[in-house]
């Protein structure tokens, strides 16, 4: 699946020191999805909802207790048929109907029947939930008693005899459901075109939705072949996995399609639509991408269409293996809780991840939809072709996939150069959770991952993240041909069957070459122990040495690491301008005079730290000829230098020092992680007396940048032709508007003034647009505000309503924010996907942060019961609003909140309280130890000029 918080470089950037919007941190802590509520799912539709009277409340928990299959039934083959209906029945009820025939193979002797079957109302057969046969004249048992249990959401049938070991059967069900716009199992999604309001049918199986749109065993190792069939209203159109085969038109239409590749349940889509496509053949392979009509016309598929022949060709040459598929649909909905879902041959996108206007969209927009392109199809080999057994190794699943998407979309873009941008949004990223005390390792026990709510917090940042970071590094040491190599005989060995992590470390040993541990024992220690190292070089004794690096020095880690916390490092480094040869930790040394930069090209999984003398070598290289060191570790030395320094492993100041050079550094990466470093600053500080001297400090360093930019783009008339530089402009313009360098303000409220005035024609680059709304409304009153408004209510395509949607928060109104606060708990005004990242928006201003809380404790019970079943993502929330805590105050009101709500409960959100409680309590000792330094130390910089 895709990010879901996956916010486009521009949208981030310029909020980012305006302190308005921080979204490129609240990213960082993005849970994929929600938890489901677990309680309170689905009635029976007859019969008994409680097991047999014959258990005894004293026996060992049953069978159905268990959240996890027993593994004596395999299913062979459904057949299922689905019936959604676009308009609401006599109660107003949206509904489906449908029937399911399951062969399975019974594997070990049992008398008992489970499968998944959640909120389905089941048609009775004589009295019982299902009908049951043999296949090949194999004697049935008949059927005791059926019952369904809505705690572990299944189907059982006690048969009277037992199934015969090696024997097939089929069981046979029918079943109406709701489709209700809930963003789970079969459900639908709304929109409006030409006054006429659309439903549409879609479906979101993974992790555990598709038994609310078929009896099914649920879990990714039962794969199966799935011959589907969809009843739909003539001229609307059905999608599923497989290609149409028939299509039949009386009353209804009837669509057929071929039989799916065996495949597990989690990847199963079905869409009825009236959508309509464009299309194109690579290598006789049809690729279609679906859409609203009128987003079709507009040509926002166009780009898509023109990337995904190419990025496919990348796959199947870089595994080795050809597409699985007899086709390719992407679709984009207007309603998603994910970034985007890989289902087999069918991937559902939000409409901004997939869509792109060529006129309307900026560079981040376009960049957005070939990286989640790219990640999507990245999983129709790994995870979909091949798939991990269990949920608890989902991190390799989308670690994967979130490292082969740079490859990917580099492969369709390669002017972008953008492998390298992994650094900032994959590496850095996760860097800032993964040293948390409280992080996790990236592999869990499978007997840890049970409940629906288990497997939906395992799609967090560590697992994409941390994922996709340690396989690079992997790849990095192994080399890439030899990584490629091993994984195409992965794919190929394990084509259509399921695996565990270590089958992957098995295959990439079998084409090693020479390291001096095994793949598996280098790996086991980035995997099953969590956090990562620093490395120190000192570079007048020589010695190398390792540490587990903690945020915070003072929290204890209270998980004990069967590796104590030690990592086998691969250490790639350079001396005075030349690149030496990799070596593993603690094997050499180094010393002398020169400069020493170790970890080039970020490609290891560690930060590092260096003694004072090399700093400072480093520090006047910077200050003298940064381009002598590459572009992402410019950065890297940044961003080792500010967490470093939170780790109290250096001075604070040193870590400001690495931020004096910036005057002179033109290039995006560098820039980018300084901003993000010292958005920290203004988190702390943007509330206290520190602020001004770090405003006058900005303005001095940002200052000859907007100048650069102002000079490329003719008075800002064109735009720079680079991808990164793109970027950066952005940034220029963000930052220096803040901080108010002459010029700016009144650029930008020209520009949305101009736009106010006739708001068919606006003036306003793509790339650009963001940041001049977010300050315009943050400079601007109730005007600003609600001409936002009608354009986000007219918008047609969905990344400008999402530019609007956040730059709406950026004013600095009370009551215009409170009323916005109001309107994300109606789904009429703001869309249900988009509820959690509106109110994180406001959260992010300063003056919508303490608003924010008061709406979110008011009625957290409200949202949680209202909001609680997945659209809503309750650790977001909790992680955007309490990014600025940073008193003593602030961290008792967290508590408070805490106990008052323990009977409502937190859901996904308990452990991101966990995390905020930590870090309140760690940012209330940084400022107390840091404040006199910071403002100093800006205070001299800023009124003295460089020499
Ligand atoms: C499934 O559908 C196929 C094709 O219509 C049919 O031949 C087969 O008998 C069906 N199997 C079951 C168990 O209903
Ligand atoms: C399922 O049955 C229950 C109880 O009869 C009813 O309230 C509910 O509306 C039904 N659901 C659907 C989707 O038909
Ligand atoms: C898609 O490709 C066509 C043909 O190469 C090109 O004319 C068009 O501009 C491309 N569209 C986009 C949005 O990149
Ligand atoms: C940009 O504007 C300034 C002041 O308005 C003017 O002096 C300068 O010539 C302009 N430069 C270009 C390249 O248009
Ligand atoms: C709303 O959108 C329509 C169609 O895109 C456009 O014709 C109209 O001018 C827009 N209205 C406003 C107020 O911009
Ligand atoms: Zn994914």
């Amino acid at each position: 699946m895709g990010k879901v918080y996956y916010i486009s470089r521009n949208v981030g950037l310029c909020m980012l020191v305006l302190a308005a919007s921080a979204l490129a941190t609240i990213i960082a802590l993005s849970v994929a999805y929600n938890k489901e509520r677990a309680k309170n799912q689905g009635r029976p539709a007859d019969g008994t909802s409680s097991p047999p009277a014959a258990t005894t409340p004293s026996a060992a928990r049953e069978a159905w207790d268990s959240y996890r299959l027993p593994q004596s039934l395999i299913p062979v083959y459904y057949n299922v048929t689905l019936w959604p209906r676009l308009e609401p029945d006599a109660d107003g009820l949206y509904v489906f109907t449908g029937s399911s025939a399951v062969v399975f193979r019974c594997v070990k002797e049992t008398d008992l029947i489970i499968i998944h079957s959640n909120k389905l109302n089941l048609t009775s057969f004589q009295g019982h939930h299902a009908k049951l046969s043999g296949v090949g004249g194999v004697r049935v048992p008949t059927i005791q008693k059926s019952w369904l249990v809505v705690k572990t959401a299944y189907l059982v049938l006690q048969l009277q005899g037992r199934l015969t070991v090696g024997a097939s059967y089929v069981l046979f069900t029918e079943f109406q459901g709701e489709l209700a716009d809930d963003l789970e199992g079969f459900y639908r999604s709304e929109y409006v075109e030409d006054g006429v309001k659309k439903v549409v049918a879609t479906s979101q199986m993974q992790a555990t939705y598709a038994r609310k749109a078929f009896p099914c065993f649920d879990e990714p190792a039962m794969k199966a072949v799935f011959n589907i069939v969809i009843i739909h209203h003539r001229g609307t159109v059905a999608l599923s996995n497989g290609r149409e085969i028939g299509l039949k038109s009386a009353t209804q239409s009837i669509t057929t399609f071929e039989p799916t590749q065996r495949m597990s349940t989690y990847l199963l889509a079905f869409i009825v639509s009236d959508f309509v496509s464009i299309e194109s053949l690579q290598n006789h392979l049809l690729i279609r991408i679906w859409a609203r009509k009128k987003a079709i016309d507009d040509k926002q598929g166009d780009y898509a269409r023109n990337v995904t022949g190419p990025i496919l060709q990348f796959y199947e040459q870089y595994y080795n293996a050809s597409y699985p598929l007899s086709k390719s649909d992407q679709i984009a909905l207007p309603d998603f809780n994910a970034g985007a879902m890989e289902n087999w041959g069918l991937v559902t996108y939000r409409e901004t991840a997939l869509l792109y206007d060529p006129v309307e969209s900026s560079t981040g927009n376009k960049e957005r939809v070939t990286t989640v392109i790219a990640h999507e199809l990245a999983h129709m080999w790994f995870g979909n072709l091949v798939t991990l057994r269990w949920w608890n190794d989902l991190w390799l699943n989308e670690g994967f996939a979130s490292y082969v998407e740079y490859l990917g979309a580099d492969y369709a873009e390669p002017s972008w150069n953008i492998r390298d941008q992994m650094i900032l949004y994959d590496v850095h990223k996760v860097f800032a959770m993964d040293a948390l005390a409280s992080s996790h390792p990236l592999s869990r026990r499978e007997e840890e991952v049970n409940e629906p709510a288990q497997i939906s917090e395992m799609f967090n940042t560590i697992s994409y993240s941390k994922g996709a970071a340690v396989l690079r590094m992997l790849s990095d040491f192994l080399t890439e041909p030899v990584f490629a190599r091993g994984l195409s005989s992965y794919l190929n060995r394990f084509a259509f069957d399921n695996t565990v992590y270590t089958d992957l470390w098995e295959h990439l040993q079998q084409v090693n070459v020479h390291l001096p541990h095994s793949v598996h024992d280098i790996m086991n220690r980035w995997t099953l122990q969590m956090g990562f190292p620093v490395v120190s070089i000192d570079t007048r004794t020589g010695s190398i040495t390792q540490k587990h690096f903690l945020l915070d020095p003072d929290s204890a880690v209270d998980r004990p690491s069967q590796f104590n916390y030690v990592w086998f490092v691969p250490i790639k480094w350079i001396k005075t301008g030349e690149e030496q040869q990799q070596h593993w930790l603690l094997q050499k040394t180094v010393s002398g005079a020169d400069w020493v930069l170790a970890n080039t090209n970020v490609s290891g999984y560690f930060r590092v730290n260096y003694d004072l003398e090399n700093w400072n070598r480093l520090l006047s290289l910077l200050n003298s000829h940064h381009q002598a060191l590459p572009v992402i570790n410019r950065a890297q030395i940044i961003d080792d230098a500010f967490n470093l320094a939170r780790a109290k492993i250096i001075d604070t100041t040193l870590a400001l020092a690495t931020t004096k050079y910036l005057s002179k550094e033109r290039d995006y990466i560098p820039w980018e992680s300084a901003l993000r470093n010292l958005n920290y600053y203004i988190l702390m500080f943007d509330r206290t007396e520190v602020y001004g001297a770090l405003q006058a400090y900005f303005k001095k360093q940002i200052e000859p940048l907007f100048e650069h930019f102002r000079g490329i783009t003719a008075n800002w008339t064109k735009v720079p032709t680079g991808h990164t530089d793109q970027y950066n402009q952005i940034n220029a313009v963000g930052v220096a508007c803040t901080v108010n360098v002459g010029g700016c303000r009144e650029l930008i409220r020209s520009w949305y003034r101009q736009w106010m005035e006739s708001p068919s024609h606006n003036p306003i680059h793509s790339n650009l647009k963001s940041t001049v709304y977010c300050h315009a409304i943050a400079f601007g009153g109730v005007d600003e505000w609600d001409f936002a408004w009608t354009m986000f209510k007219n918008a047609t395509l969905a990344s400008e309503a999402s530019r609007l949607r956040s730059a709406m928060a950026c004013t600095k109104t009370p009551w215009l924010l409170n009323r916005y606060l109001d309107y994300t708990l109606d789904p009429t005004k703001i869309r249900k996907q988009d509820a959690t990242s509106t109110i994180q928006y406001i959260a992010a201003n300063v003056v919508g942060m303490p608003l924010a809380w008061n709406f979110v404790r008011a009625r957290w019970s409200y949202i949680f019961q209202q909001y609680g079943k997945g659209s809503f993502s309750f650790a977001n929330l909790i992680n955007g609003i309490t990014k600025r805590f940073s008193t003593e105050f602030e961290l008792q009101e967290l508590k408070k909140f805490k106990e008052d709500n323990l009977q409502v409960g937190f859901g996904s959100a308990t452990l991101a309280l966990e995390q905020a409680i930590e870090k309140t309590t760690a940012n209330i000792k940084w400022v107390t130890e840091n404040k006199a330094d910071v403002l100093r130390w800006l205070t001299e910089e800023s009124t003295f000029r460089e020499t």
